[in-house]
């Protein structure tokens, strides 16, 4: 029997229902992600889709608050005894006070963590870190107390949840007092989970598609629009155009060979020096473009990680070479690279590449090389003198490689060692502990090229 009691209101109901499975998913989700190894694929997507649904948790607390505040509920049986409604009413705050607090320490773990990883919602847009962590000396360590801290909130809701439902079916099925069927879901309350549901499922998904998790069209076009110009055409390209411009989405497979490289020509006029009149008069030729064959041709990079040696392909990157073995003076190399294409075969490795404290790729366009001298210096073997720039960091280095012409194919193989904190990479403070990744790295290319005629 209902004894006057008077039903929530359907906006009070949808959200009530909606947060407490979203809770529930939000808990079992914590404790399966947090057990993970590091090297689990799902792990990285698990963490993100966690934050965006706590972050989901607190907008739709916010909300449900705002309109506690401003709709009186029903008020509770008046023969209920004084000390049950009180129980009742501390229950119902500390759950508010639960539902902020717990993801606003969740929020903090990510914000003093160390790793620094972007806190993204579903993907979409960035949601700010909690400012006042920037003077904590030890990150790891904070970030760990607040992992209790958090764990320590997320078992409290399970407590207050457990209390919570046992007194609602104590109303409906003992004293049948009417309270349980006032929360009970009716069509537009239904209706308003489905929507949550519904805009928090297209959110999840459209990141789930970003991340590569689920595939989006699997037929992806190899595009290489490389310079197909002869030297004398190419003069007529206006320099302007950047090195790469990347247009594969965030995949993590990005080692697959079906990739977009859809490199705008670098301008060949830049690449090639003024001919001087002297020049023109002997009539020098300039040395030959030369079209590398991409799929057949591979950036690598070799680094260790926890003293286990790793390695990874940069699946974008555009190489301009105009190379005469006879006229080293006037070749020239300039090789641009997309780091948001590196892949190791581990997301987690590979998405935390792409952040802040590594590439930076939502910062920085690209890394990029340049030649000053070429020489030779052996039969078939050269050093190639150039600018390395990634982000704001630019270093000469020397890169040796061998080189075979066979008619109008050249193959050519070679590396470098670089030290990644000379280029700002991994500059978070566990980062620069060169036991988790060593400060060296090695990078290694294999070109196949055809020569332009
Ligand atoms: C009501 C909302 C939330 C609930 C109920 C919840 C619950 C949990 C639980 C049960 C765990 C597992 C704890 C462990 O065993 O270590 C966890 C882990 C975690 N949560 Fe939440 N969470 C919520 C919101 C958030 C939000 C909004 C963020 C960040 C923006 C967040 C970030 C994290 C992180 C980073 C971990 C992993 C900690 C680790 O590395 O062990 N959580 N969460």
């Amino acid at each position: 029997m209902l004894l006057g009691q008077k039903r929530y209101s359907s906006v009070a109901v949808a959200l009530h229902w909606a947060i407490a499975v979203l809770i529930l998913t939000q808990i079992a989700s914590g404790l399966y992600m947090a057990d993970l190894p590091n090297s689990s694929s799902v792990k990285f997507d698990l963490y993100q889709l966690h934050k965006s649904f706590g972050l989901s948790i607190l907008g739709l607390t916010l909300i449900r608050l705002g309109w506690r505040l401003a709709h009186k509920p029903p008020a509770l049986p008046s023969f209920m005894p004084g000390w049950q409604k009180l129980i009742a009413r501390l229950t119902h705050w500390a759950f508010y006070a639960l539902m902020l607090i717990t993801p606003l320490a969740g929020l903090a773990i990510v914000s003093v963590s160390p790793l620094n990883v972007t806190t993204l919602w579903f993907g979409l847009f960035e949601v700010p870190d909690f400012p006042f962590f920037n003077g904590v000396a030890d990150r790891a360590a904070a970030a760990e107390t607040f992992v209790e801290v958090h764990e320590y909130l997320a078992f409290s809701i399970l407590f207050l949840f457990v209390l919570h439902v046992g007194a609602a079916l104590k109303h409906g099925f003992v004293n049948r007092d009417g309270v349980l069927r006032s929360m009970a879901p009716r069509v537009v309350a239904l209706i308003g989970v489905a929507l949550i549901f519904g805009a928090l499922g297209l959110a999840a998904f459209s990141y789930l598609q970003k991340s590569g998790v689920v595939e989006r069209d699997s037929a992806v076009p190899i595009d290489v629009a490389l310079p197909d110009t002869t030297p004398a055409d190419a003069a007529a390209v206006k320099p302007a155009a950047p090195p790469v411009t990347a247009s594969a989405p965030l995949n993590n497979d990005s080692v697959a060979p079906e990739v977009v490289v859809t490199a705008e020509p670098l301008p060949q006029a830049a690449l090639e020096p003024e001919p001087s009149p002297t020049q023109t008069m002997v009539s020098v030729a300039p040395p030959p473009v030369w079209t590398v064959d991409y799929p057949a041709s591979t950036l690598r990079f070799i680094g260790e990680e926890g003293g286990a040696q790793f390695e990874g392909q940069f699946s974008e990157f555009t190489a301009q070479i105009v190379f005469d073995p006879g006229n080293l003076g006037a070749s020239s190399i300039r090789v641009g690279v997309n780091p948001a294409s590196a892949g190791s075969g581990n997301p987690f490795r590979d998405d935390t590449m792409k952040d802040r404290a590594w590439f930076d790729v939502k910062k920085y366009e690209g890394a990029q090389f340049t030649s000053n001298t070429i020489r030779k210096t052996g039969a078939n073997a050269y050093e190639v003198d150039g600018t390395l720039t990634i982000k704001d960091f630019s270093h000469d280095i020397t890169l040796a490689f061998t080189l075979d012409i066979d008619g109008d194919r050249a193959h050519a193989a070679g590396g470098v060692d670089l030290v990644r904190t000379d280029y700002g990479l991994g500059m978070g403070a566990s980062w620069l502990e060169s036991e988790k990744v060593a400060l060296a790295v090695r990078v290694e290319f294999e070109i196949n090229a055809v020569r332009a005629d």
